[in-house]
């Protein structure tokens, strides 16, 4: 099911999600919504937030080879110290784009659907992508961050 992405101003983006203390199949149910939000927008990544869940839940699928992740309270553990600025953009901030200092690369811990730890070594486009997303659990959006951009 397609659902509705909701756009800055909504004060739902700006809260701090929950964490998910018991895995449902209602949980893998919005992940599969979410998951198919996404790509129906088409993008490649969203938070529960953006679609009027306060839960910590993010899908991404950055296209390359790694497919679709679908986390659940995910938790960066490590930042490289190298960052780097890249342009970056959000369903729920339409038409904006903006140049955002983030870390290269990202060790992340989460759960997947079936509430199993996973982790992952993440660099480049897919450690962009996991750092704005968990941004989103916290209330915070890429415009917040932007040091370069229209
Ligand atoms: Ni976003």
């Amino acid at each position: 099911m397609i659902m509705n992405i909701r756009k800055i101003g909504d004060p739902v983006l700006r809260t701090k999600a929950r964490e998910v203390t018991l895995i449902t199949d209602q949980t893998r149910e919005i992940l599969d919504n979410m998951a198919e939000t996404m790509y129906a927008a088409p993008g490649v990544g969203l938070a529960a937030p953006q679609v009027g869940i306060l839960q910590r839940l993010v899908v991404i699928d950055v296209g390359e080879e790694h497919g679709l992740f679908q986390l659940i309270n995910p938790v960066i553990t490590e930042y490289s110290e190298e960052k780097e600025i890249m342009e970056e953009g959000c369903l729920s901030v339409p038409g904006q784009e903006g140049g955002v200092l983030r870390s290269k690369a990202v060790t992340v811990k989460a759960l997947d659907r079936d509430g199993k730890e996973i982790e992952i070594r993440a660099e480049g486009y897919l450690a962009r992508a996991i750092q704005h997303e968990i941004d989103h659990l916290d209330g915070i959006l890429f415009v917040d961050k932007v040091i370069a951009g229209e």
